[in-house]
């Protein structure tokens, strides 16, 4: 007779989805630039993947640098990975960097436009040099790339993640 594992089945991977300041009005803000996608519909569609991929996704908006620098504190120890669109901080949040580093979890940085086709103080990103990588110009999709890209890098062995 086959004998049962006892052994626990894995957790899903957990995931913080974060998005920074004005992208609440995403699908009425500039939608040249941003699209007609509202940040619901997106999140809709990041929940789907998330599914398919096995993993949880908890998601959080915040205007408030400072409320963006308590959640990324407390995923330390919570969660797997953060996948992050820090919207105009991403040019000028020393702030949101260090956190993002304390955590010591791997980051995946999105953004809905190509910023370098954008004004020159979007061409630099504060946080790029701490995250694992970075997907920007494709609207929504850029998150449901990233995703993909954050749980394929979660998959590999510890050592092997650079
Ligand atoms: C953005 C790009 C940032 O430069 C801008 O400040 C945003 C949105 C993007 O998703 O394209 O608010 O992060």
């Amino acid at each position: 007779m086959a004998t049962r594992s006892r052994r626990p089945a894995p957790q899903p991977r957990r995931i913080l989805v974060l998005h920074g300041p004005n992208l609440n009005l995403v699908g009425k803000r500039e939608p040249a630039v941003y699209g007609n996608e509202t940040l619901a519909d997106i999140e809709a569609r990041l929940g789907e993947l998330a599914d398919e991929l096995g993993v949880k996704v908890e998601t959080f908006q915040s205007n408030s640098e400072g409320a963006l620098v308590d959640r990324i504190q407390s995923a330390r120890g919570q969660m797997d990975g953060i996948l992050i669109n820090p919207a105009a901080y991403t040019h000028t949040s020393i702030a949101l960097r260090d956190a993002l580093l304390a955590t010591d979890l791997p980051v995946v940085e999105v953004h809905l436009s190509n910023v370098h086709h954008r004004e020159e103080f979007r061409n630099r990103s504060l946080i790029a040099p701490v995250a694992a990588g970075q997907i920007l110009g494709f609207g929504g999709e850029s998150y449901l790339l990233g995703l993909r890209a954050l749980v394929a890098l979660l998959r590999k062995p510890l050592s092997n993640r650079r």
